[in-house]
């Protein structure tokens, strides 16, 4: 077996940064059409070369033969979560069950835990058909063997668009008999001023409030600044976001849901978040947010054909929304744990 060499990647180095991405690139399309969702070169460039406050950001490429077969990656938070880090190992398909993938990742998890991240999670997609806990799969066997578990699954499903004008009409009529008293709001682009303080208020719950399974996880600092970052990151990433919101009487921010397009995948639209403040749950304002962001996304975006969204597997209400709209199954995502 050759030797691997590990060297991080300077995202401004495109010699270095364009192989290290196609590595993953091609490692993710190695499961079948449809299943994993990667992110495309210049969005990771653009995110890795303007970082920001809320994470550090560090890639890792496997050299062998002077070949980047191996793609590592590490996410260290730095305004919360800051015991986690999340890790990412991608092998590309000829120079797999070498333990290239083993020596990237115990490279990862040193890095982590020099940075004084005890808590390491990863992702890794498979078909839907392979079941819950894709055994047999090489994301799910990899992470077995190397000591994480499954914390959390989520389900990949796809929504071929337009949804049918009269199908989202009846949708929002019979949301909006349980949710009188709410206003919605949509809006293409970056949040209103207005609406900033209450937006980032919700949102940072997200990661808390949705089912978590067993994965360690605090909430995301609220604060209006990194928003404004991530906004100016979305835009060099070449994104743009469609946002609906639910105020209640005094106009805070109660629900919401985004959806993302991306000059880098003509035709595609991702489903973000969406979340409903616990205490005013049972309005249908989760339906409402929904189908609200999907009528601005067909009157603005008829280009786009199909709009994909992952949820936990056990998020029976989500799931159930996602239902209705049309969303079929067609990969799994497992959200993977190992505390050091
Ligand atoms: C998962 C992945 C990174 C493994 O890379 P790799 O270089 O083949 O991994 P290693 O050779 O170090 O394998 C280590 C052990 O994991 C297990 N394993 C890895 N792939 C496996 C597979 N396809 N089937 C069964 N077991 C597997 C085995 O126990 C293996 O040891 P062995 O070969 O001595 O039996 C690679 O298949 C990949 O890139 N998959 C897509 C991305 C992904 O899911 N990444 C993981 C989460 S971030």
């Amino acid at each position: 077996m050759s030797e691997q060499q590990i060297i991080e990647v300077d995202p401004f180095d495109p010699g270095r940064f364009d192989p290290w991405h196609h590595a993953y690139l091609i490692a993710e399309l190695a499961a079948p059409p449809g299943v994993t969702s990667p992110w495309q070169l210049e969005e990771v460039r653009a995110m890795m070369q303007d970082q920001g406050t809320r994470h550090r950001l560090i890639g890792y490429a496997g050299v062998v033969d002077g070949r980047v077969v191996t793609s590592g990656f590490l996410r260290l938070p730095q305004l919360d979560n800051t015991d986690a880090a999340e890790l990412m190992v991608h092998v590309v398909p000829d120079a797999r069950r070498r333990g290239y993938g083993s020596a990237m990742l115990a490279h990862l998890e040193q890095v982590a835990s020099e940075h004084g991240r005890s808590v390491l999670q990863a992702e890794s997609s498979w078909p839907y058909d392979a079941g819950h806990d894709g055994a047999g799969e090489p994301g799910p066997s990899f992470a077995a063997a190397r000591g994480y578990a499954l914390a959390l699954g989520d389900v990949k499903r796809v929504l071929h668009l337009p949804v049918r004008a009269e199908l989202l009409d009846t949708l929002a009529a019979e949301a909006a008999e349980r949710h009188e008293g709410f206003t919605l709001r949509s809006w293409a682009g970056p949040v209103p001023d207005e609406l900033a303080e209450g937006w980032v208020r919700l949102t940072s719950t997200l990661g808390v409030e949705a089912p978590t399974g067993e994965m360690h996880r605090e909430a995301e600092a609220a604060d209006v600044a990194v928003l404004r970052e991530a906004e100016a990151n979305q835009a060099e990433q070449g994104r743009t976001k469609y946002n609906t919101v639910a105020l209640d009487a005094a106009g805070e921010v109660v629900a919401y849901t985004d959806v993302a397009t991306t000059i880098h995948e003509p035709g595609k639209a991702y489903q973000w978040g969406t979340l409903v403040r616990p205490d005013v749950r049972g309005h249908r304002l989760g339906l409402a947010v929904k189908v609200a962001n999907l009528q601005l996304l067909q009157a603005e975006r008829p280009d786009i054909e199909l709009l994909t969204t992952y949820n936990a597997e056990v998020n029976a209400h989500m799931v159930a929304v996602n239902d209705r709209l049309g969303f079929t199954p067609i990969g799994r995502l497992g959200e993977f744990q190992k505390r050091l």
